[in-house]
This record gives structure tokens, C-alpha cells and sequence, in this order.
């Protein structure tokens, strides 16, 4: 695509987890957004972070190749340059900083730091139709759950977050009980789709405010698998034997995984709607990879047509973790010219 005077093109890394991405952003359209995602992590039942550092190594130049490619592009075109700051694992964004650092420095232009959870809210403001301010963000990840109020693009107030573990880990956690392989949250999704969501009513835990809580739900499934079933309301463990287990899950896996991922769902969604009736905004969206799962998309809508919500939801390269999404909160950051001292660096958990 030619290049216009007086428009603004902007590269953008992020390197925070285990996807490496680059995209091209123009006028705050997105022309290419590129993603490699990691492998290597599947045997391991997690993310390794010396892993993910070296295959950003290895991914990072190839990726950024590509993304200025397919969007029609030149280097030396790009009026500044985006990368993800924080939060994440710090070795894997040490390797977008740098990466970012160098490139602003040999092209003598503008760096652009961006916050990862910041930049998921205005996934929202990618495509057509954008929210209008104020809105309400429910954004859901394997690292994060955040009830974000976002009054402008660069003004935002957290009101609520969880006090343990993020939704996507309540649900790799319950796929790891089940012996379902990492990542289990889209396998939860899957075996939902044919079950009872009625059947095994894990408990709601009762936290103030807008926070959440997971690590309650996670241990009722815990002991309620230990019993094979038997009683998902003894805080005690029962012994119960390994084939016993097995064939219990076996037999009722659909289930129990309705079961599990509608308790997950309600624990966000009851908080979402306390959080709009609270502070009286009517325009709420979802950003987050979690926001890819059908029975909270689902529920979602639902709860948006009963309250009379107008509801977002980013398209699904930008939910899970992309460069599109730094592309577009570093477009608003150039228009007020928030730019960063090529001293800047990576923060494994800033503050916003
Ligand atoms: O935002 P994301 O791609 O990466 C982080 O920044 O964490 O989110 C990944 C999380 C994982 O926990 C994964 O299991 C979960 O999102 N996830 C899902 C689904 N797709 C991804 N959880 C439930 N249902 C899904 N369909
Ligand atoms: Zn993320």
C-alpha cells in the first residue's frame, strides 16, 4: 500500500508470552498482524520461559519480515516503533525490547512502549463497530482477569481483578485434573459443547466487590475427581482408586466439563454485570484469549440482550496474544505523542 504524507505507520512487537507477533498498523487500520506460536511448550504441560525466550530469538526477525510485507510495506516507511513493555515473562520481553530498541534507534524514529493488558482492552477498537467511551472491558487470559473502566483509549481504572489464579488457568488447571494435555481451556470448550452443565454444581465463591476468585472452584473439582464423583460437597478426600477415577471421567467427561465451564462463567459474568449496574455503562466488551470459548461468548450475548448492553467482542486473532492489538494502543499513544527514551526497559509486572 502506498504511503501518504501525513499518515502514520507503526510496527509493532509483542513478545510477552509464548506467541511471537508483528504487525503494521496504518492510520490505526491493521494491515498485517503475524503470529508464530510455540509449540515446543505442549509436552512440558506449561510454558517454559527459557524455551519461549530462545524461540522468540529464533521467530522474531522472520515474523517482522513478513508482517511488513504482506502489509505492502517498507522499513525505512514506519514512523515509529511498538513493543510490549510489560507485563509478561521477562526474558521472553526482553527480546521484543531489544529487538524494538534497535530498530527505533537505526531508523532514527520514535519508540512506542505499550502495556500488554492495556493494549488487550483496545483490542476493541481494531474493527467496525468500536465501542464508545466510557466502556467496560472484561478482559480474560491464562495470565489475567480484569474488570477494566475505560473512559478514553489511553484512560483506563482496573475495578476489579482476581485475588488467585486468571480464568484461562482455572481452566487449564481443571483440563490438567482431567488429564486433558496443556492448553485444556479450548478442550473444556470442545467436550461442553455435548454436556450437562447442570449435572455437578461446583460452588460460587461469595469475594466482595468486583474481584474474582478461582482457586475455591479448582479445589472442589479437585477433591470431587478424588472422589470420583462420589460428593462434590466433602471438603475431605475420599479414597477413591486411580481406575476408579479414570473410568469415572471417561464415562462422564462432557459433563463435567459443562459443569466446570459454566461455574467459570458465571463467577465472570455475575461480576461483569454487578460492575455495569454498579457504575451505570451500558457499552461492555471481552478481550482476552478466554473470550474465544464459546459458552462465555454465548452467555455473554445472552446477558448483553437481557440488560440491554451494546456488546464487543475482538475477532479471534485479537483475543489471544497478537501485535495487532500493541499496534493500535501504540497509534493512540502517537497521537499524544507518548513516546519512550530508547533507555526504556522490559518490566516483567508494571504497574498501569
Ligand atoms: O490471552 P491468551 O492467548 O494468553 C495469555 O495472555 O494468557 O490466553 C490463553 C488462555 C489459556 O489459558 C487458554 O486455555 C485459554 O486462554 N483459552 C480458552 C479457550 N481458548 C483459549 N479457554 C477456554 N475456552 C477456550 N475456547
Ligand atoms: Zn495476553
Amino acid at each position: 500500500m502506498q504511503k501518504v504524507t501525513g499518515d502514520i505507520s507503526i510496527l509493532a512487537i509483542e513478545s510477552s508470552c509464548d506467541e511471537t507477533s508483528a504487525s503494521i498498523c496504518l492510520n490505526g487500520k491493521i494491515l498485517s498482524n503475524i503470529i508464530a506460536s510455540q509449540k515446543v511448550h505442549e509436552q512440558y504441560g506449561g510454558v517454559v520461559p527459557e524455551l519461549a525466550s530462545r524461540a522468540h530469538m529464533q521467530n522474531i526477525v522472520p515474523v517482522t519480515d513478513t508482517a511488513i510485507h504482506e502489509a505492502g510495506h517498507r522499513l525505512e516507511e514506519m514512523d515509529a516503533i511498538a513493543f510490549t513493555q510489560s507485563p509478561g515473562l521477562i526474558g521472553s520481553l526482553l527480546v521484543g525490547s531489544q529487538f524494538a530498541k534497535s530498530l527505533a534507534l537505526a531508523l532514527n524514529k520514535p519508540l512506542i512502549a505499550v502495556h500488554h493488558m492495556q493494549a488487550h482492552v483496545l483490542s476493541n477498537l481494531i474493527d467496525d463497530p468500536k465501542p464508545s467511551f466510557p466502556f467496560l472491558c472484561l478482559t480474560v487470559s491464562g495470565g489475567h482477569t480484569q474488570i477494566v473502566l475505560c473512559k478514553s483509549p489511553l484512560q483506563m481504572e482496573v475495578i476489579g481483578e482476581t485475588i488467585d489464579d486468571a480464568a484461562g488457568e482455572a481452566f487449564d488447571k481443571s483440563a490438567k485434573l482431567l488429564g486433558l494435555p496443556y492448553p485444556g481451556g479450548p478442550l473444556i470448550d470442545q467436550y461442553a459443547k455435548k454436556g450437562d452443565s447442570k449435572r455437578f454444581p461446583f460452588p460460587e465463591p461469595q469475594i466482595p466487590g468486583f474481584n474474582f476468585s478461582f482457586s475455591g472452584v479448582k479445589t472442589a473439582i479437585l477433591y470431587f475427581l478424588q472422589n470420583a464423583g462420589k460428593s462434590y460437597v466433602f471438603k475431605e478426600i475420599f479414597s477413591s482408586t486411580e481406575a476408579e477415577r479414570k473410568s469415572f471421567i471417561d464415562d462422564n467427561l462432557a459433563d463435567i466439563c459443562a459443569s466446570i465451564q459454566a461455574r467459570i462463567v458465571s463467577i465472570l459474568l455475575n461480576k461483569l454485570k454487578k460492575a455495569a449496574i454498579t457504575t451505570g455503562v451500558k457499552n461492555i466488551c471481552l478481550a482476552g484469549g478466554v473470550s474465544a470459548n464459546s459458552g462465555l461468548r454465548k452467555a455473554f450475548k445472552e446477558m448483553g440482550e437481557k440488560q440491554q448492553w451494546n456488546t464487543f467482542i475482538p475477532a479471534f486473532e485479537y483475543c489471544t496474544d497478537n501485535a495487532a492489538m500493541i499496534a493500535i494502543t501504540a497509534y493512540y499513544k502517537y497521537l499524544e505523542k507518548d513516546f519512550s527514551d530508547l533507555s526504556v526497559t522490559a518490566n516483567a509486572r508494571a504497574e498501569w
